[in-house]
């Protein structure tokens, strides 16, 4: 993840920058770099590596300059060298940037045509280019410039910037990605959170999903998504609470539902080469056309993201997947293929029971993949290969973040085994890497219901049993969505199959049964919603979860939340966000421990 710092300072910024970013490596990086104005112009520093590279490049080119910005910077467009380092800049303004702009290509091609020339391979560098345009062709002042910017570009990010001449003054923004502001006393300051502010104050404001800030010396004014003077509430951060900072939410499962934007867009820059749109070459280790099937194993949250994988590897990749608990695979003896292939997914790598899955798998020959979050875990040490992702730490017991980044992975790994098999075409594995390139923005759409699904969770956390459907894909998402409300609010729920729904389960409906249907616009939606009728007439209280179309068609229901639109075969990396807020506002309406539920661990590592 990149990290980001600003500061208006009393004297030289340069230095304190470092420090602060010093605090952000543990979001990882490979190159860092400082801006700062001085004497009216922009002056930088950027360096490939380690902070002490760029430290050492200050000695011995030192940076005046009380305004500044620095950049920790964790490479998706372009590789890790000076050029691409952040902050980028123009004679007019520098910037720094975290998140993927999806629509960098066509506004860089646009700007070029019009004789802007780029120094960088990156995505980022078309957010200073385009602020330049608005100044120099238009003469917009620096914040019209910047709030234009806003407006043309697209994707999940973090930005703030800096101008030539404008020694009082950062602009800031948030669409995915964390941003705070810091008040000082005399001094103002903006870092990705409030642990890179600690050295300097304690008065933290995050920027809500949308908001965009003009920060002085003096103070700050915070617009929200449409433009308008918002306020936002302060909160004094402790040094020891910022360094496992839950950046102004609640609870870490909260923090956590709002890292999905940023950590689900860093996964996908490790699999993904966004500039190219297209896989990057990561060694898979099988050798897909000789599989003739692909066993996978995990358990909860992740067993989950196994089964959406299952949809993806039999219609992308045309190769069943043979999918089951670790807890029964670990147990039953069954006939291995020769040189056959496993994929093992977990978010700590240490769930005793796929562990001991994957050994079974392991002693039967099976080439071993693991997908997991924590590079040094058991379950990676004893993979062949090793799919990472970078979910960061996650700390609530709930698993969030970790699943949607699991996915990440999971459909990544399909496309390539669609390309390996030469089954998929390269149009459609270039529409798919598209349409994955899209999902931290449509996360951070589906993030903006949360006011109206918190309303809905309130009623019902008073149910005593829920029931969540979906079909296809939407399937597990419904017990995905069952999984999480049953562990962290103790409401009863069951995940079902909405065809399955008639072979039985429709006899628990009833006005005291809420039925949460996951039904996108996709191939199975008239079902799915016809499924819905039958609960209607048996007086059930059916909560739908679709898009703006699906809900206008779907007619009368007792509530309905609204997710964007998406390809329909990745609609999961979406929906996993209005089934966490669910969970969660169900949770927190009933006062359950929603970061340490009852009965549970982190990490199962006992069988
Ligand atoms: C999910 O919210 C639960 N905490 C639990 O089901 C979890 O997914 C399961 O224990 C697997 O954990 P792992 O991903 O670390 O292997």
């Amino acid at each position: 993840m990149c990290g980001i710092v600003g500061i208006l300072g009393k004297d030289d910024v340069a230095a304190p920058i470092v420090e602060a970013l010093r605090r952000l490596e543990y979001r990882g990086y490979d190159s860092a770099g400082v801006a700062t104005i001085d004497k009216g112009e922009i002056a930088r520093r950027r360096a490939a590596g380690k902070l002490n590279v760029l430290r050492e490049k200050l000695a011995r080119e030192p940076l005046a300059g009380r305004a500044g910005l620095g950049h920790t910077r964790w490479a998706t467009h372009g590789a890790p060298i000076d050029e691409n380092a952040h902050p980028h800049a123009t004679d007019r303004v520098s910037i720094v940037h975290n998140g993927i702009i999806e629509n960098f290509r066509e506004l860089r091609d646009k700007l070029a045509a019009k004789g802007r020339n780029f120094q960088s391979a990156t995505d980022s560098e078309v957010i200073a280019q385009l602020i330049t345009a608005y100044i120099d062709e238009e003469g917009a002042s620096p914040i019209d410039a910047f709030r234009r910017m806003l407006s043309r570009i697209r994707g999940a990010f973090a930005i703030a910037a800096i101008f030539a001449g404008e020694d009082d003054l950062i602009l800031a923004a948030r669409q995915g990605s964390p941003l705070a502001i810091g008040r000082g006393d005399g001094e103002m300051f903006i870092g990705s959170d409030a642990f890179a502010l600690a050295p300097f104050t304690n008065r933290v404001t995050y920027l809500d999903e949308g908001d965009h800030a003009v920060v002085t010396r003096q103070g700050f004014e915070v617009f929200d998504s449409g433009g308008a003077p918002a306020q936002r509430r302060e909160i004094v951060s402790s040094v020891s609470d910022a360094m496992v900072d839950k950046d102004g939410h609640r609870h870490f499962m909260a923090k956590e539902i709002h890292e999905q934007p940023e950590v689900v867009g860093h996964t996908l820059a490790r699999f993904v080469d966004p500039t190219a749109a297209a896989l990057r070459d990561f060694g898979a280790g099988f050798d897909f056309r000789k599989l003739d099937r692909l066993i996978v194993s995990a358990c909860g949250t992740a067993y989950y993201a196994g089964l959406i994988a299952k949809y993806w590897f039999e219609t992308w990749a045309r190769l069943p997947v043979e999918i089951d608990i670790a807890s029964e695979l670990r147990y039953r003896d069954i006939p291995y293929p020769k040189k056959g292939g496993a994929v093992f997914v977990s978010q700590s790598g240490e769930t005793a029971d796929t562990l001991a899955a994957l050994r079974e798998a392991k002693a039967h020959g099976q080439r071993i993949g693991a997908v997991v979050n924590v590079a040094e875990s058991s379950i990676a040490r004893e993979a062949d290969d090793i799919f990472q992702i970078n979910a960061g730490p996650e700390i609530g017991v709930a698993s969030t973040k970790a699943f949607t980044c699991q996915l990440v992975a999971l459909a990544s790994l399909a496309i390539k085994a669609g390309a390996e098999r030469g089954v998929l075409s390269k149009d459609d594995q270039t529409a798919l890497v598209a349409a994955l390139l899209e999902t931290p923005r449509l996360i951070a759409e589906a993030l903006q219901q949360e006011k109206a699904i918190e309303k809905i969770a309130a009623d019902l956390s008073k149910a005593r049993d829920i029931l969540y459907i979906g079909r296809g894909v939407s399937f597990p998402i419904a017990l995905e969505g069952a999984l999480k409300l049953k562990e962290i609010s103790y409401i009863h729920a069951e995940g079902y199959a909405a065809g399955e729904l008639k072979h039985g389960p429709i006899a628990l409906i009833d006005e005291h049964v809420p039925v949460v249907v996951v039904a996108p616009s996709d191939r199975h939606y008239e079902k799915t919603i016809s499924n819905m009728h039958e609960i209607i007439a048996r007086g059930g209280r059916p909560l739908l979860i679709s898009d703006k179309r699906g809900i206008k068609e779907a007619g009368d229901v007792w509530a309905a939340i609204e997710a964007p639109e998406t390809h329909p075969l990745l609609s999961p990396l979406v929906y996993a966000v209005p089934v966490q807020l669910l969970a969660y506002f169900a949770a927190t309406a009933k006062g359950t421990d929603v970061d340490q539920p009852r009965n549970l661990a982190k990490s199962v590592t006992v069988e």
